[in-house]
């Protein structure tokens, strides 16, 4: 169905709010554990690789669907191609969102809890002097973090079934400039601190000998799960732009936002890590020990630190509405008068599937499914195998189903660039992407 019409107001007003949608925990919270996981600087090097090029091919793809057919992921695919089953590509990308959301919102319900906390003070100065156990005795307060996940999916739904338009576009223009200043001043203090070089050698200096083929699975992911690609999310805000919008420049735009957002995000954890004696490879907690850690340091650290919180609460639920708007808009069938009643019975669903994720971290802690917990099974299904399979079959669509002159007229509206660039990008979509990320899948699979 049609989108009602409905524009954005600028494009600055776009490209921040698809940006608001890419940045969020991925850069921030998910990068620097797992890059602290997987080696350090070598993963960084592949993740940076396959976001400058794979991530922005298909980041323009996605626009090209979008745009051309002003309609939702799901209606998009039936416009290019109807009477077939290529719309499957759109439900997947429901489907993907849903799950990813339910464990998503877990750790937005961290960071408003850490938030709330912070404004007391009790963040920079914990009785223990310890920030790991003091993460550890958050988050096994299961009425704490559960009352957060909730809170956290309320203010969601609370701001998507109003129609997020305005109220996501205003917002991310204020506040994503604000985040971006704030991280500066973190940096600065992170790398000031004895023995911070250690940190900035193991997150900007490669050591190849610890790349797996799982590494290269994981950069992957990690490079679809920052730019919310493969899941349609960028069809559907693209679908409200003008004609008169140049795709190519709002698209290195958003990338050029997103990773300069995680090069910061590493250059204020790994320090930090290293400084304070901690261990990179810590997992999902990361960020929760290391942060307060740096914030502890600095003068007036607790009011920058519930400011940080503040500002990254804000990244996680502008991501956070997208994940839920693509939901809703899906299955409301563009139908205003179900928005509401969608946006409260699939977020609350949505909060219902995350509370195992949740209680990973506390009674479901030994719950183990093939060797690991609920969280990071999930977070592994949603984040290396669902948004690189919806990338991968975006990839074959889009130069399968549409044609190259469309392509190419779409691609190139209101750019001064020439068809030499048309080239590189129709090559990239056509073989290097779905290649690349086919090989990833058999190498994992121990196929290749
Ligand atoms: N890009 C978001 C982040 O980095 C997460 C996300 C993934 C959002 C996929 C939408 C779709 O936090």
């Amino acid at each position: 169905m049609a989108n009602r019409g409905e524009q954005w107001s600028s494009k600055i007003g776009f490209i921040l709010a698809a940006a608001g949608s890419a940045i969020g925990l991925g850069a921030i919270w998910r990068l620097p554990y797992v890059a602290g996981t997987n080696g350090g600087g070598a993963f960084f090097v592949i993740f940076l690789l396959f976001t400058l090029l794979l991530g922005t091919t298909l980041l323009l793809a996605e626009f090209v669907i979008g745009r051309r057919t002003n309609k939702n992921a799901i209606q998009a695919y039936k416009e290019i191609a109807p009477n077939s089953l290529w719309h499957g590509i759109g439900i997947l990308g429901v489907v993907t969102s849903f799950l990813l959301l339910s464990f998503y919102s877990v750790v937005g319900g961290w960071i408003l809890t850490y938030f709330i906390r912070s404004l007391t003070g009790g963040l920079t100065d914990p009785a223990t002097g310890d920030f790991g156990e003091l993460f550890g005795s958050i988050i096994s307060n299961h009425w704490e973090v559960g009352a957060a996940h909730l809170g956290f999916m309320l203010i969601t739904i609370l701001i998507v079934q109003g129609g997020i338009q305005k109220g996501i576009e205003r917002a991310s223009t204020l506040m994503m400039p604000l985040l971006f200043i704030l991280f500066l001043i973190l940096v600065i203090r992170s790398l000031t601190l004895e023995g911070a070089m250690e940190g900035v050698t193991f997150f900007l200096q490669p050591d190849w000998s610890e790349v797996t083929s799982e590494t290269i699975l994981f950069a992957l992911g990690q490079a679809f799960f920052s730019l919310s690609l493969g899941v349609s999310i960028m069809v559907t805000y693209s679908s409200y732009l003008s004609k008169k919008d140049d795709l190519v420049r709002s698209a290195t735009s958003i990338v050029g936002l997103s990773v300069f957002i995680a090069v910061l995000a590493g250059l204020a954890i790994f320090p930090g890590v290293f400084a304070f004696g901690l261990e990179p490879d810590e997992g999902p907690s990361l960020i929760f020990t290391v942060l307060p850690a740096v914030f502890s340091e600095m003068a007036f650290g607790s009011v920058f630190l519930s400011m940080f919180l503040a500002l990254l609460l804000f990244a996680t639920l502008t991501s956070a509405f997208s994940l839920l708007e693509i939901v809703v808009a899906t299955t409301s069938k563009s139908d205003p008068a179900k928005r509401k009643k969608m946006a409260w019975s699939m977020g609350l669903i949505i909060f219902l599937i995350g509370i195992p994720s949740n209680l990973s971290f506390g009674l479901l802690g030994e719950w183990l499914i093939f060797g690991d917990t609920f969280f990071n099974q999930l977070d592994f299904l949603v984040s290396n195998i669902l948004l690189p399979l919806g990338a991968l079959l975006i990839s074959i669509f889009v130069p399968l189903k549409m044609s190259k002159s469309a392509l190419q007229e779409e691609l190139l509206r209101s750019s001064n660039l020439g068809s030499g660039f048309f080239q590189v990008w129709f090559i990239t979509i056509r073989y290097i992407a779905p290649i690349a990320i086919a090989i990833a899948f058999l190498n994992v699979l121990g196929i290749l």
